[in-house]
């Protein structure tokens, strides 16, 4: 069903401390930067052999990472999986019983396409699942 780990999610409170640890002590690339109003965060993207961290700092509204900021604060936020296509895995999902966040997939960043299922039916994980658009399928990187 899944390809790839695509990304790990991580909720930071200082984003500026986070990309000099992540980028300058621990010599990641910085490989993209964008605000998704949608989910209420500013994410820096890094890149790690051929997944990603992601680091999401919350902006201050009522969204899925600021609340979950609130309640757990910093540290491991979702776990991200590669799919060819996410309407598709989201119809194998809902039929194999799984309770899902996300009905209808959402826009990610690099004009990906997301959506999350429930913590609850995946052991307390929050999960994602990622769609890439075509743009970011023929690079090397991440075939
Ligand atoms: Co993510």
């Amino acid at each position: 069903m899944f390809s790839h780990v695509d990304h790990i999610g991580i909720a930071v409170a200082d984003l500026a401390a986070a990309k000099a640890l992540y980028g300058d002590t621990f010599g990641m690339p910085l490989v993209h930067q964008e605000t998704l109003t949608d989910f209420g965060v500013r994410i820096a993207l890094f890149d790690i052999g051929s997944s990603h961290i992601e680091l999401l700092s919350p902006l201050d509204n009522d969204t899925l990472v600021s609340r979950f900021f609130d309640k757990q604060g910093p540290g491991l936020h979702h776990v991200a999986y590669r799919v060819p296509d996410v309407e598709k895995t989201l119809d194998q999902l809902r039929g194999s019983g799984i309770k899902l966040i996300d009905d209808h997939p959402r826009r990610g960043i690099r004009g990906s396409r997301v959506a999350f299922l429930h913590p609850k039916a995946v052991g307390g994980v929050l999960t994602e699942i990622v769609e890439y658009p075509e743009s970011l399928q023929s690079d090397s990187n991440i075939t």
